[in-house]
């Protein structure tokens, strides 16, 4: 009998997505989801001719060159900016993501970041809580308005659309939004969206909600000097990408009420988190959590590793980033 393509599944993932790798392939998992210096990834990729990926490893050129034989990674992420795509593409391995799946999911999660900041959810939680809740007062928790207002959008994807819909069709909104190209008209019309400026969507918006994909051209695409241009009542929503945000310029902005409240699910540096952004009480946090439902990240587990058995197995491929591997 021949010997099973040998793969490694470099953190946890659902128990079922495993055993049908394990039917066809020699899987090195990590069910107890050790979290790999570089050079332990390194070691558990060499001689493995593909790996499921999540957002926390870095692929780069180091690590290709210590893994000749490698021939694809399959991200249990839409983004992936953990690629370094063209050194994978110059060497001839296949990257792969998890687009669609996870569209209406992180949208939804985006929703609820940003209803939670304008509404102060959290941040009154923590005051119930703590017991201090004795009387009503007529401006207790009294945060911004969500229907009816503006919201603009940086970044219009798949997410930044669903998110416009959201918006426009369920809560009244008015949608502006930044994108480097613009949608199509009937798109536009679809999501009753606007296309402005940076400079305009920061100045006219009440929400600012970033899906922008992580680059060295989008980094900082919020820093002090944008966060000036906000209006001081407006909320600023991040489910991006860390390093979107200068995080430091973030909780000055907020500490110094600059601008009213930021609902964070990505940071610079995650796991940790800025600690500024821990002391200032106006800015809802949550660990990267946008596309956490079980249907989803089970869908995400599940299009991840059929990427790799399809390709490996059948030279075929299903959501490529670097297709051109295959010419
Ligand atoms: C993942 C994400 O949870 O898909 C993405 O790009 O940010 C999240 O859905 C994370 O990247 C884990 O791989």
């Amino acid at each position: 009998m021949m010997n099973k393509p040998a793969i490694l599944v470099a953190r946890a993932i659902f128990p079922e997505v495993l055993q049908q790798l394990q039917q066809v392939f020699d899987v090195d998992h990590n069910q107890e989801d050790v979290v790999m210096t570089p050079a332990e990834l390194h070691a558990r990729m060499r001689g493995k001719v593909g790996a499921l990926t999540t957002g926390s490893e870095r692929i780069d050129g180091p690590l290709l060159n210590a893994c000749p034989g490698l021939k694809i990674v399959a991200n249990m992420a839409v983004g992936y900016n953990n690629f370094d795509v063209d050194a994978m593409t110059k060497v001839g391995v296949l990257a792969t993501n998890t687009p669609d799946v996870l569209t209406e999911t992180t949208a939804d999660f985006g929703f609820a970041l940003l209803m939670a900041t304008a509404r102060r959810v959290t941040e009154s939680e923590h005051f119930l809580r703590a017991g201090q809740w004795t009387k009503w007062r007529y401006d207790m928790f009294a945060g911004a308005e969500v229907h009816g207002s503006t919201v603009g959008i940086i970044g219009m994807g798949r997410i930044g659309q669903g998110i416009a819909r959201r918006a426009a069709h369920g809560f009244g909104m008015q949608v502006l939004y930044h994108n480097r190209s613009r949608l199509a008209p009937e798109m536009e019309a679809v999501c009753k969206a606007r296309y402005v400026d940076k400079g305009t969507l920061l100045r006219e918006s009440d929400h600012v909600v970033l899906v922008v994909p992580y680059s060295a051209q989008s980094h900082h695409t919020i820093g002090a000097n944008e966060l000036a241009l906000m209006k001081p009542t407006a909320t600023l929503v991040n489910i991006a990408r860390g390093g979107i945000v200068d995080d430091a310029a973030l909780a000055q902005a907020l500490k110094a009420r600059r601008i009213a409240a930021a609902g964070l699910d990505v940071f610079e540096g995650e796991p940790q988190v800025h600690p500024n952004l821990l002391t200032v009480p106006n800015v809802v946090l949550t660990p990267h959590i946008a596309s956490a439902t079980v249907k989803t990240r089970m869908a995400m587990a599940q299009l991840a590793a059929d990427n790799l058995m399809d390709y490996l197995l059948r030279g075929q491929t299903r959501t490529p980033v670097n297709p051109e591997v295959l010419a």
